[in-house]
């Protein structure tokens, strides 16, 4: 198991490093893959148990996430700290559904 602490350091990383603000580094992501890995992680069924309903309250795109760059960080934090294992094309996959759907940004 990896300390907390790496989590943080790849979202501070991110937050330093990620000149990607544009929802451009989605236009090559693969969406069927991505639907595919967010039903396989059960990503809904435990943002449910923390916000209720289908779980899809979690994502506030007026709230810290407020960028692609950063969407797809949080989402490659999810993948470390949870041991996912997923893939950086995955990880921008399953980060490119969720906009299309929830975050919307341009
Ligand atoms: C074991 C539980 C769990 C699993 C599995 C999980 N998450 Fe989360 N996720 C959370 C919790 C708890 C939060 C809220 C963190 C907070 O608000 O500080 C969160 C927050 C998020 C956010 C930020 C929402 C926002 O706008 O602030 C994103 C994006 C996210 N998760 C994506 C995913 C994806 C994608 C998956 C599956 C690949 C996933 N999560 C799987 C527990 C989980």
């Amino acid at each position: 198991m990896r300390s907390k602490h790496t989590g943080w350091a790849l979202f501070l990383w991110v937050l330093v490093a990620g000149t990607a603000h544009s929802a451009d580094i989605f236009k090559d992501a693969d969406l069927a893959l991505g639907e595919r890995l967010i039903a396989e992680n059960r990503c809904s069924q435990c943002h449910a148990q923390k916000v209720g309903g289908d779980g899809s309250s979690i994502y506030k795109p007026m709230g810290r996430i407020n960028n692609a760059g950063l969407l797809r960080g949080m989402v490659e934090q999810c993948n470390a700290s949870l041991n996912m294992q997923m893939f950086p094309e995955e990880v921008t996959a399953v980060a490119a559904v969720l906009n299309r759907d929830h975050y919307k940004f341009k």
